[in-house]
């Protein structure tokens, strides 16, 4: 309801306040309040000179100050000055509505809502509205711009939505306009010191308000993202077309929602549903089909570069394989496979100009038919795998084709890649080009009932209440960067997305990965040689180098030094033996460069030189590079680099670099199962990597659909505890994961029935586990517990928990 400020608020500033009825205008000092239901939140909306202004209030607290509003178009027009108020109408909204699958079964939607009319003050009579939602968990806000003269095409250059934050916020951010779209890590700072940055842009006050800025409904429109000024006044930014048109759209429009989640601690930032509320309901008629699901693949063979997606000896599709998989996802209960590189035409995953991939067409290795009629009598189906490398032209010419091939042989779910940089060479993966193209491919996969899980995606902006078969994508980094770069995802990776990428968006991060150092990779190796690779480099003194070899991906691993000292000269030889299958290997080198603290200097570049390439027969002789020496380059490092022992000792014990694995305990790839939620869940790892492993089980019991999830505690960047109940039976799951620090916590188990005894199967690190020197430690415990149980449990540094509360009829 719309109610004076001045009792709650206490405004000064605020001179004149009238509250509106349906049809009164108002003088230039008029304000508008919205307060949320449980007038929590306040949103002031007033004109002031012409401007439209808004801020925000919580209770009595600035979240965000006088911040203005309009939009800019082409030729001049704009949306942004010479404005009256014309009228406000306001209602109180509540419902409860289900969702087909999800964290929670029901999401209450109740907010206050206020569409606000402005008119501009002149002969023109350009129309918008504002419309407003108040939460009691934060605000959204849109435009609706009825009328600009009599123009009907329009092309906006810039929305001027400012979002001037009360606080000079610590921020967790990641920049926009990067080539790799979303998928970095997150930079931590005030909000005066950032960049142009995607969202969910998610910050803490130092008293504990946390806020989130995000967008909802993206729909014909590119995707905002946030603008740093060096203050803390933030600005809209939206993603240009090519030619630099921000919106090509007719009047009338609505902008997608702005909203800004505002709560009092993370924990109830993770719980807000103003994103998936602020979207029309479900368009589809009948939702039945659509289930979530747990999946294994030939996948993480191809992303650590043991096999490869296209054809040829190491060809990580082959229908022996698949049918292998199938046997597995069959007897530990996964509802499908995802085979990745069967596609006819795909000629790797950054092609040049054309895309030629098919999706109707395979490999002349691999047989659909045979392959999926074999899983659908093992009770399992394939899951589809269509890697567009980001051409949509390529894929709109065949989507129907594709679906109907994929309804036509009974598989639902369709994983659908976007590598590269620019969808269509040029265009953002978040411009207006590709937010169309998205819905667009939604909208054809539910005709031919098929869910989809995006990968290279738009970012969520809550489409999956009005397409309930937008189950999952990927859109930040997952599971994949372990495999690839410099270390992996660090420690605390997982414990910020929860609160910034993941904030009411599942995640096909694809955890499960149980050979977390890589020792079994070699698991298959009948026919592979060793080849032992060396490195003399003259004296520059480069730390940590390491070997890189593979094909689609560069595999990086670290190399073993051993030094000569000979007349004050250091001679520094690296090496690795590797195993090798016969073939044509090609090899390069990166490096840490201490004078330009570049830890990943590709020497070969430096010295003018190709990759290094290996022929090995099949009778197992090698042939070609094995041995690179480097020539001392007369850098002078003497000062940052001192031969001295103890330094050469450290240096061979990689202390400058880190090495390729994966930086959790076991335990923890237990927890995600709970923590990072997605209706499609994958266990990762070679189906090799799971035998005899007990943990396994923990991933077989593990829902992927819930009717209630909590969030028990949380720190952004530390740790995050939450506990999930199974839709299907009255099981419930905990997942807590935790940065570097050890933690211990205390769980109270209130949430379980009262009365009711459940049995707790505990994963959780050994007593002796930590990430970094004993990450496979996991114990495993059986105890019986009720609702007025404390569960204290010890968390590893970079650990883990994951609990199954097993209801006991
Ligand atoms: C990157 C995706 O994230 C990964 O899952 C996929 O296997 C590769 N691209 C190849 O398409």
């Amino acid at each position: 309801m719309t109610k004076s400020i001045f009792d709650k608020l206490k405004l000064k500033n605020i001179v004149l306040i009238f509250v509106l009825i349906l049809g009164i205008s108002c003088d230039k000092n008029d304000s508008i309040i919205i307060s949320s239901p449980s007038e929590i939140n306040n949103f002031v909306l007033k004109i002031n000179e012409g401007k439209i202004l808004y801020s925000v209030y919580q209770g009595n607290k600035k979240v965000i100050s006088q911040s203005q509003l309009g939009i800019k178009f082409k030729n001049g027009v704009s949306l942004t000055n010479n404005f009256k108020l014309l009228s406000a109408t306001d209602k109180v909204f509540d419902e409860t509505w289900e969702q087909p699958w999800g964290e929670n079964k029901f999401i209450r939607n109740n907010y206050t809502e206020s569409i606000v009319s402005f008119q501009s003050n002149d002969n023109f009579n350009y129309k918008t509205d504002i419309i407003v939602r108040v939460y009691d968990d934060g605000v959204a806000f849109r435009y609706n711009v009825k009328k600009l003269a009599n123009i009907n095409e329009v092309v906006i250059t810039d929305e001027i939505t400012e979002f001037n934050i009360a606080k000079n916020a610590k921020s967790w951010w990641i920049k926009a306009y990067d080539p790799n779209r979303y998928e970095q890590l997150y930079n931590k700072s005030t909000i005066s010191e950032i960049d142009t940055v995607h969202t969910p842009l998610t910050m803490r006050f130092d008293d504990e308000t946390h806020i989130s800025i995000h967008e909802a409904s993206l729909s014909n429109y590119s995707s905002m993202q946030i603008v740093g000024t060096g203050s803390k006044k933030l600005h809209c930014d939206l993603a240009p077309w090519s030619n630099g048109d921000k919106v090509r759209t007719t009047i009338p429009f609505k902008t997608p929602w702005r909203t800004i989640k505002i709560t009092n601690n993370a924990k109830d930032l993770i719980s807000s549903n103003i994103t998936i509320n602020s979207n029309p309901p479900n368009k589809l008629d009948d939702v039945s089909w659509i289930k979530p699901s747990k999946y294994i693949g030939i996948w993480w063979g191809m992303i650590i570069g043991k096999w490869t997606w296209e054809e040829g000896f190491r060809h990580g599709a082959t229908v022996e394989r698949s049918k292998k998989y199938i046997d597995f996802a069959s007897k530990n209960g996964f509802d499908e496979v995802l085979v990745e590189g069967i596609s006819a035409g795909f000629t790797g995953l950054f092609p040049g100009d054309t895309v030629t991939t098919s999706y109707t067409k395979t490999t002349p290795d691999f047989d659909l038919f045979e392959v999926q009629n074999y899983a659908q009598k093992k009770g399992v189906s394939l899951q589809a795998y269509h890697e567009t490398s980001a051409s949509t032209l390529n894929y709109m010419a065949q989507i129907e084709d594709a679906f109907s091939l994929m309804k036509e042989v009974g598989m639902q779910k369709a994983k659908i890649g976007h590598v590269g940089a620019r969808m269509d060479k040029v265009e953002y993966h978040y411009g207006q080009h590709a937010v169309n193209y998205y819905r667009k491919v939604l909208e054809i996969a539910s005709k031919y009932n098929v869910a989809v899980n995006f990968h290279e995606p738009i970012k969520d902006t809550g489409e999956r209440r009005t397409y309930p078969n937008m189950l999952t994508r990927e859109g930040a980094r997952g599971m994949e960067y372990n495999a690839w770069g410099n270390g992996g995802n660090p420690v605390d990776h997982t414990t910020i997305l929860p609160f910034t990428r993941m904030l009411e968006s599942p995640m096909d991060f694809t955890p499960g990965i149980f050979d977390l150092l890589y020792e079994n990779l070699d698991f298959d190796s009948k026919d592979e040689i060793p080849v032992k690779i060396t490195l003399i480099d003259k004296g520059n003194g480069y730390t940590n180098i390491r070997y890189k070899g593979g094909e689609s991906f560069w595999q990086t691993k670290p190399m073993s030094m051993e030094y000569k000292v000979e007349d004050n000269d250091t001679t520094y030889i690296w090496s690795i033996t590797e195993m090798m299958k016969p073939g044509q290997w090609d090899w390069g080198i990166a490096a840490h460069d201490i004078e330009s603290d570049n830890n990943n200097v590709w020497l070969l570049e430096l010295l003018n030189l190709e990759n290094r390439s290996i022929n090995i027969s099949k009778s197992g002789k090698v042939y070609g590079d094995i041995k690179l020496t480097i020539p001392n380059q007369g850098f002078d490092l003497k000062n940052k680099f001192r031969a001295s022992v103890n330094d050469l000792k450290e240096v061979g014990s990689n202390v400058f670099g880190k090495t390729q694995r994966v930086n959790t305990t076991l335990a923890k790839q237990l927890a995600y199962y709970v923590v990072l939620y997605s209706p499609m869940q994958m266990a990762s790892d070679f189906i090799e990597n799971y035998k005899d492993q007990p943990g396994l089980q923990f991933i077989k019991d593990v829902p992927v659909d819930w009717e209630i999830s909590n969030v028990l505690n949380a720190n952004i960047g530390e740790y995050v505890s939450i506990v999930r109940k199974d839709k299907n039976s009255s099981d419930w799951y905990l997942g807590s994961i935790t940065n570097k620090v050890s933690r211990d916590f205390d769980f109270s188990l209130d949430f379980l029935e009262p009365n009711k005894e459940y049995i707790a199967t505990i994963y959780k690190d050994g007593e002796n586990a930590d990430w970094e020197n004993n990450p496979k430690d996991l114990l495993i415990e059986k105890i019986k517990v009720k609702s007025n149980t404390t569960l204290s449990l010890k968390l590893a540094s970079g650990g883990g928990v994951a609990v199954r509360f097993n209801y006991i009829e």
